[in-house]
């Protein structure tokens, strides 16, 4: 159980860990790869240490230097492990990792834990079986523990992501390098493009095209190439302590370096629509958004504006704070991540004093007008480290929370209560 007390005022400079996305691709494409990649800001989630691990098993080498990790791959390509691979609380790494072990001749065991053993992997086992591999999993929706049996002949498809996913995509695109003949992803929301531009990084030929609010990408097989990787520092871990300078009545804090892309930044342009004095400035390394103390109003907000959904709770958490009801439309892919999103935002709202309903994909949240109004709390995080640093945000702004379970925030952030601890 960790404590976070409220406090009177915030202050100061916060730099969040590199891109948990970047950080799992720079991982894979560099053992993909052969020959010696390094990797500069690589997140120390331990979600990137199972993918890290994994590629280690599979023969890949690492060594880790003073801030940079050097990755290299075997010259004659990775191979099947007779271990099974632990991917932890980490989709994205089961997830990808499916697609490259698609490609690897043998039979593969991919394990993870509670919260993982309860998510989805028929969005990657139906395309990656149409490409040739054969991955099985527990019940209809294919949960882990998955076995997958790879192939060195995996066909190139065309294929239409349903639910849209980065991770799937991805998968698809990763087992598409080593397919005989082209392989295509359409998807019907543009979700991030952190696989396309690394790969095209690592020499690799991968078109997109708009398409409405999708977008269509074709990947031609080839081996990446080695690297030198910089990992830009993680937008959705920034959003916390956006939403923490802007809902505490006395806050004045920047998140320096901030990856600026569209499909990442989507909180920013909620928040604003909301009242907040969230100012961003453009660097050599990104953004530096300054967040300070705002009266906010309630939104609706759209899953289309903020793909993946990975900032719903601690918009959630700004839409408890803010005066009038906020929708959030649209969000079942929330009850599909580490935990179920969807019902967890509703709880954590509720906790805070907030009435709060839903309708079919949509919940909404009557805000309280200010974190003044919030009530002390106690929760538990679930296995959810979105959870573990959205409700810390509320519990500093308003009037402090305990947290059961805090330590899964080392999935993607393992020094958040530090750097929380440095604005107080
Ligand atoms: C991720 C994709 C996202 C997101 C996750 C990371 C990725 O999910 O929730 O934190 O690195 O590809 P989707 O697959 O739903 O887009």
């Amino acid at each position: 159980m960790r404590r976070v007390e409220p406090c009177p005022s915030l202050a100061g400079v916060v730099r969040v860990p590199g891109d948990k996305s970047a950080s799992h691709r720079a991982v894979l494409l560099s053992a993909l790869a052969a020959g010696e990649s390094t990797i500069e800001g690589l997140s120390p989630g331990l979600d990137v240490v199972s993918s890290s691990q994994i590629m280690s098993q599979l023969g890949a080498t690492r060594r880790d230097f003073d801030g940079v990790v050097v990755i290299e791959g075997p010259s004659q390509g990775l191979r099947a492990s007779d271990q099974p691979l632990q991917c932890g609380n980490s989709g994205t790494t089961i997830r990808l990792v499916s697609g490259i072990v698609s490609t690897l001749e043998g039979h593969h065991r991919l394990e993870g834990d509670r919260s993982l053993t309860r998510r989805p992997m028929d969005r990657v086992a139906i395309p990656l079986g149409l490409m040739g591999s054969k991955v099985t999993g527990e019940g209809p929706r294919v949960t882990p523990p998955l076995d997958i049996v790879g192939s060195r002949h995996l066909r190139g498809i065309e294929y239409r992501v349903l639910a849209p996913s980065a991770q799937v995509k991805s998968a698809i695109l990763l087992a598409g390098l080593y397919a005989e003949g082209l392989t295509t992803v359409h998807e019907a929301l543009r979700t991030r493009t952190t696989t396309e531009d690394m790969m095209r990084l690592a020499g690799i030929d991968v078109a997109s095209v708009a398409v409405d609010a999708g977008r269509s990408v074709t990947l031609t097989p080839a081996r990446p190439a080695a690297h030198a990787w910089r990992v830009p520092t993680d937008p959705s871990q920034a959003a916390f302590f956006c939403v923490l300078g802007l809902i505490h009545p006395h806050a004045d804090i920047e998140v320096v370096d901030v990856e600026n892309s569209p499909e990442r930044i989507g909180f920013v342009t909620v928040l604003s629509r909301m009242g907040a004095d969230l100012v961003g400035r453009a660097g050599e390394s990104g953004v530096t958004l300054r967040a300070r103390s705002s009266p906010l109003l309630a939104t609706e907000i759209n899953a289309a504006e903020i793909p993946s959904v990975d900032e719903a709770p601690i918009l959630t958490v700004a839409a408890a704070a803010a005066s009038g009801v906020s929708a959030f439309r649209d969000m079942g892919e929330l009850r599909l991540k580490e935990s179920d999103r969807f019902e967890g935002s509703m709880a954590l709202a509720r906790l805070l004093g907030c009435r709060v309903w839903s309708e079919g994909d949509d919940y909404f949240v009557e805000g309280l007008g200010s974190a003044d109004a919030f009530s002390p709390f106690a929760i538990n995080a679930g296995l959810d480290h979105r959870f573990v640093m959205s409700s810390a945000v509320a519990g500093a702004a308003g009037h402090g929370c305990d947290i059961d379970g805090s330590d899964t925030v080392s999935s993607s952030y393992p020094g958040f209560f530090d750097d929380l601890g440095s604005l107080r």
